[in-house]
């Protein structure tokens, strides 16, 4: 009930999937948390069913101007920033070869940019806070192979190696900020029930090969980033925290 009590947290694409029920469970922790993301009514609605120790602030990750306000706001309301939950993403359908310009600056815009400038100015503000943990979403798409959906795996392939590079930095000046990025499987919200629907529509298709695999729930990955909020994980930096039911590590589907 108190792992986080006392820290101060900012969730991107909080409003649903993922990053709502991060925002659930850090609050339920202990945690005050700013809930931003592009979809203010579904935002407001949780931040009023979390009470008061939640806020929900309209940010659109891909601009940086948005991030200063929003880090400048966070600390104005709540004196501090302790943990930075970069977890907006967004997925395009398109193998390499018919990825469109558009569709790479779309993925990217939102994913690698939205990532950059959140590690770049929350750095500052950890810094005045006196340390903290910035969690980054990235996906298996950014450790393995996934040809239907390349702008998207390039993002969290970026947003991986991003994770590593600041983790090094702040050790190396030593601010007492650590840095890590998760990557999960096929966890069952919105954007995975979206990407399903548009799977089968392209692929004319009832079912899919991995209609029938494993499937985690938004909680299982709620819970890793309580702990990498937490203090529990002081001596977790630059790791890759795969949350697959082992998917990654074994030939095809693993059974649901
Ligand atoms: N669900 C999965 O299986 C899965 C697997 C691997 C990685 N991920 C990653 O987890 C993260 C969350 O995914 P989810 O499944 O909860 O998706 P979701 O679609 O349910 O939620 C994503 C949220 O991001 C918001 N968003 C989109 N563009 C934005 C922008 N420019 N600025 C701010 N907010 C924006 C959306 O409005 C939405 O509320 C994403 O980065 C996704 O790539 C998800």
């Amino acid at each position: 009930m108190d792992r986080l009590t006392g820290k101060v947290a900012i969730v991107t694409g909080g409003a649903s999937g993922l990053g709502k029920e991060s925002a659930t469970l850090m609050v339920q922790e202990g945690a005050r948390v700013v809930i931003t993301d592009i979809n203010s009514e579904a935002g407001m609605a949780l931040a009023e069913e979390l009470g008061q120790n939640a806020v929900f602030v309209h940010h659109d990750v891909s601009k940086e101007v948005e991030w200063v306000k929003v880090i400048a706001d966070t600390e104005k309301r709540f004196g501090r920033l302790d943990v930075l939950v970069n977890n907006a993403g967004v997925v395009v359908l398109a193998d390499v070869e018919n990825t469109t310009e558009e569709q790479w600056r779309f993925a990217h815009s939102v994913g690698t940019d939205g990532t950059f400038y959140g590690c770049k100015h929350a750095i500052a503000a950890m810094r005045r806070a006196g340390g903290g943990s910035i969690i980054n979403m990235s996906s298996l798409a950014g450790i393995r192979g996934y040809p239907a959906i390349f702008a998207y795996s390039a993002s969290k392939g970026a947003i991986a190696a991003m994770s590593k590079s600041v983790a090094v930095y702040c050790a190396q000046q030593k601010l007492r900020i650590r840095c890590n990025s998760i990557h999960p499987g096929i966890i069952r919200t919105p954007l995975v029930e979206a990407f399903q629907k548009n799977m089968r529509e392209a692929m004319g298709a009832e079912e899919l090969p991995f209609d029938k695999a494993s499937q985690g729930r938004p909680d299982d990955v709620g819970w890793m980033v309580v702990y990498l909020a937490s203090d529990e994980s002081k001596h977790v930096n630059g790791a890759e925290m795969v949350i697959d039911n082992s998917a990654s590590v074994t030939e095809g589907f693993v059974p649901a």
